[in-house]
Order: C-alpha cells, then sequence, then structure tokens
C-alpha cells in the first residue's frame, strides 16, 4: 500500500509518497508566499496551503498506482490561528507561529492570570507564538472577526479539514495552543474560558495515528484516488519530525534545522520544565515529549546567503570553511571571533522575548565573509545549545541526537552542532522529517504496524554518525561561554530599539 505524508511547511508544502515497507517513491514541494504585514507579524493565507497542496498531491500521484493509495497524513507548522466562519470560509490570513504582535497579550497572561495557573491548566506558560494570544489579540483589536468565529483550528487540521469534512486536531499539536492541558490530553476548560471561547469552536482530538474520516468523494475524485483512502490526525511539525527520525519512546532526541530550530526530547513520562523555557506537550507516538523552539534556525542561513551576500551556493560559501573531505582539518572552528545572536523574529526558548533581534559582535578589519558565514552557523548552534543547557539542568542526560531539516543537509553545520552541543549527531538515511513522520503516522492508522514505535523502529534507520572531537569541544566550551553573555548585555537594548 501507499502512505502520503503532507509536510506544511512555512515556506513550502512538502509532499511524500512512502511504500509500506519505508521506501519513499517521490518527493514534491510546492511553495507559496509569507506576508509580513507589520514588523514581527508573520501571516500565511489558508487557501494558499490548500491549492498548493493539491497542486502538489497531484504531481506526488502522477506515476503511481493510485489504486494503492492508503491512507494520507500530516506534519504541520504548529501554533498558527486558523480562523472560520459560520460558512467555513476563513475569517483573517492565518497568524503564524513566528509571530511577535501578542506581547501585551503574553504579559496577561504570564503576569496577571499567572504562569502558575497556566502551567497547573496546561503544562505551559504563554509565549508569543502560541494560539491562545493570538485569540486574546483578535478579541482587542478584530472584535468583528473574534464574534464570526464558528471553529479555531491549527494549520494543518484546515489542510484535514478540507480534505475530510471533520473538524479535528491531534495531541501533539494541540499541546502548542495553550489551551490544551497536555497531561490528561483534553482541552482546557479554563484556558477556554480565560481566553472566551466555546468548546463547541474546538476541534475533535485524536492521538496523532488514528483515523479521523475518509477523504471527501470530490476530493477522491478529483485525485482519483479510492474514495475510502483514510485521513489521519498526523501530528504537529516537530512531533512528525520526531517519528520520522526514530524519535519515540525514552530519552531521545532530535534537532530541527528548519526555519524554526528545535531541539526535542521523548519521554514516556509526563513532564513540566520547572523554569518554564522548554514547552511540555504530548508526543506523537502516546507519550509526551520537552522541546525548547528558537524562531530563526536555517532561515538565519538563508538570510545571510540570499539576502545579505547574495548568493544561492550555500555549500560554495561552506567549503571556505571546513572540508568534508578533509575533516581532520578543522581550521577556524571553534576559533571564531565574531558572534552572532541568531533572533531575526524575537526568540521564543529559552529567552521568550519578541523584541530580541539578530545582532553580529566582534568583527575587526581582518574579519571575512567565511568568518561572518560561520559566525551565523555558529549563533544557531550556541542558541541550540542554551535549550540543551536548561534541559540537562532538569536533570536529563542526553548523549546523542538524531538531526533533520533543510539546514541538516550542511555537513559542516552538523559537525559544529556536534562539537558546540558536544553530543553524537546520528544521521538517518533520510532527513525529510515531518512529511516521512506523517506518511509513518498514516501507515499507522491504516493498521501497517501495530504503533508509532514498532514503525519507526522498523523504517527509520541510523547510517552514521559524528563523533565530537573532544580538542574542538573543549575551543567550543570557552566561546560558549562568550556566547551567553552577549544576549543579557543586549537585552535592555532591544527593549529600546524595538
Ligand atoms: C514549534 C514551532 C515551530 C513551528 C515551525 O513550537 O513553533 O517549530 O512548528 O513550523
Amino acid at each position: 500500500m501507499l502512505y502520503i505524508g503532507v509536510d506544511l511547511g512555512t515556506s513550502a508544502v512538502k509532499l511524500l509518497l512512502m511504500e509500506g515497507d519505508g521506501r519513499i517513491q517521490k518527493i514534491v514541494s510546492k511553495e507559496y508566499p509569507l506576508y509580513f504585514p507589520n514588523p514581527g507579524w508573520s501571516e500565511q493565507s489558508p487557501e494558499d496551503w490548500y491549492t498548493q497542496t493539491m497542486e502538489g498531491l497531484k504531481e506526488l500521484l502522477s506515476d503511481c498506482d493510485r489504486s494503492q493509495v492508503a491512507g494520507i497524513s500530516f506534519g504541520g507548522q504548529m501554533h498558527g490561528l486558523v480562523i472560520l466562519d459560520g460558512d467555513d470560509q476563513v475569517i483573517r490570513p492565518a497568524i503564524l507561529w513566528n509571530d511577535g504582535r501578542t506581547s501585551k497579550e503574553c504579559d496577561y497572561l504570564n503576569n496577571v492570570i499567572g504562569r502558575e495557573k497556566l502551567s497547573a491548566y496546561t503544562a505551559n506558560i504563554a509565549f508569543a507564538g502560541f494560539t491562545a494570544p493570538k485569540l486574546l489579540w483578535v478579541k482587542a483589536n478584530e472584535p468583528e472577526n473574534f464574534a464570526r468565529i464558528e471553529k479555531i483550528m491549527l494549520p494543518k487540521d484546515y489542510l484535514a479539514y478540507r480534505l475530510s469534512g471533520v473538524h479535528c486536531t491531534d495531541v501533539s499539536d494541540a499541546s502548542g495552543m495553550l489551551l490544551f492541558d497536555v497531561k490528561n490530553r483534553c482541552w482546557s476548560q479554563e484556558m477556554l474560558d480565560i481566553c472566551g471561547v466555546r468548546k463547541e469552536q474546538m476541534a475533535q482530538i485524536f492521538e496523532s495515528y488514528e483515523v479521523v474520516g475518509t477523504v471527501l468523494p470530490e476530493i477522491a475524485a478529483e485525485l482519483d484516488i479510492p474514495s475510502d483512502v483514510k485521513v489521519i490526525a498526523g501530528a504537529g511539525d516537530n512531533a512528525a519530525a520526531a517519528v520520522g527520525t526514530g524519535t519515540v519512546g525514552e530519552g531521545q532526541c532530535n534537532i530541527s534545522l528548519g526555519t524554526s530550530g528545535t531541539i526535542f526530547i521523548s519521554s514516556e513520562n509526563f513532564g513540566v520544565d520547572k523554569f518554564n523555557a522548554l514547552h511540555a506537550f504530548a508526543h506523537a507516538d502516546g507519550h509526551y515529549h520537552l522541546m525548547g523552539c528558537m524562531l530563526s534556525a536555517a532561515s538565519c542561513n538563508k538570510w545571510w546567503m540570499d539576502e545579505i551576500i547574495g548568493t544561492k551556493d550555500y555549500a560554495a560559501e561552506q567549503a571556505k570553511i571546513y572540508d568534508s573531505e578533509n575533516p581532520e582539518d578543522t581550521g577556524k572552528l571553534g576559533e571564531n571571533h565574531v558572534y552572532y545572536l541568531p533572533y531575526l523574529m524575537g526568540e521564543r526558548s529559552p529567552h521568550n522575548n519578541p523584541n530580541a533581534r539578530a545582532t553580529f559582535i566582534g568583527m575587526t578589519m581582518d574579519t571575512t565573509r567565511a568568518d561572518m558565514t560561520q559566525a551565523v552557523l555558529e549563533g544557531v548552534a550556541f542558541a541550540l545549545r542554551d535549550s540543551l543547557e536548561v534541559a540537562k539542568s532538569l536533570g536529563l542526560n542526553i548523549e546523542r541526537t538524531k538531526i533533520c531539516g533543510g539546514g541538516a543537509k550542511s555537513q559542516l553545520w552538523k559537525v559544529i552542532i556536534a562539537n558546540v552541543l558536544n553530543l553524537k549527531v546520528d544521521l538517518i538515511e533520510s532527513e525529510e522529517g515531518p512529511g516521512l513522520g506523517g506518511a509513518i503516522l498514516a501507515a499507522v492508522g491504516c493498521g501497517e504496524y501495530a504503533s508509532v514505535e514498532e514503525a519507526a523502529s522498523k523504517l527509520v534507520h541510523v547510517v552514521g554518525t559524528i563523533e565530537p572531537d573532544p580538542a574542538l569541544v573543549a575551543k567550543y566550551e570557552a566561546r560558549y561561554a562568550q556566547f551567553k553573555q552577549i544576549y543579557p548585555t543586549c537585552k535592555p537594548l532591544f527593549d529600546i530599539i524595538g
């Protein structure tokens, strides 16, 4: 049988066709625009997601035996607010995970309602990108839109709704709304009351691997697939990526270098970060996870390459820093005097500060373009380490990680990550985290595998490991000690320059 994984990303939707034994037949990607209507705001059109997904599905299925398609599922960008009216029309553009407009609402939630209450109700506190503060923002700033809301949903759930007609969500994605009681895997009535929304406006909750329904007859006809193709709930992109890299069960770690950068630690048991820096969410394998999320990761490198130095040849720029054919020569790794704070969209974990901004510091007349490029890659790694340090302070012992996402295609970046975080980096056959995870969830939902853990252990294979080099780890240790001091020093300035 064939399974489709849809990775609804921030720059594009990536669709993946997987055979039951895990072989990937085809991958298709379709882009759509991202809008920044005000500084720090980030929006997309749900209609764009749908049309590009349908286009992508047609291309994906164009040369396979469509009668074999059994299920479709998703990994989707998390936290985005999608609101529909009584006629199922989208009321306003979706407000995305990296949108920073809700400082006021977060202050209200964290300081007036209070962190303790939020944490007791949902296992988390308010961060600007989460969904509940966005609902409060719409209520305060667009009351006429708020009054029209009939359905509240997350980005991938909009696709599931258009494909199946079922208003559904899954536990991992729902966790990022700050409306969900993560421990008990149900909506938090307290949080719904605080945000002034009714349970009927919220989606039906499923485990990520559960079937929500079948494709609508008109969808089956348009795609020329059987009418009983199952739609499986799917997961937030990080939980889906974790499934796609085999990060399931107890104490496994995955790093995703996409538009955002995340460090994801799976756990069989529910646990909350007492510092509230890491998110405590439900996992797609039926258990839980902790996660640190930085808002700009591979997007920092893309911005630096595309917008600032003006090249598309990322590999050529990185070849000036490190020759992967000659890994013994680590060049200037660990010796860069330039530092980069990667806060192009403010920062979530661990600083929780929408006003934070990206910064270069430490340049001298002999600083080269390569030093600056290296600083960007290192700055992202140092910022991931900030979240790893929080996890370590909670007593978690992490020695190795998987890695996925666009940035993981760079050998140099993986070497930097292994040494800055002092982790063994396990390389897997496919870096297509969320898309593959979505297809695996579809296969589990269709009964091809008994559980997510069984599917991941059979389908995901480690093909190599990057070991940290003790000499380089020591150099980066000293650099990280300096990096750590830059944000607190700059913070008062970020508040002024906004
Ligand atoms: C996770 C988060 C991001 C988005 C990116 O909390 O906000 O990783 O899911 O798509």
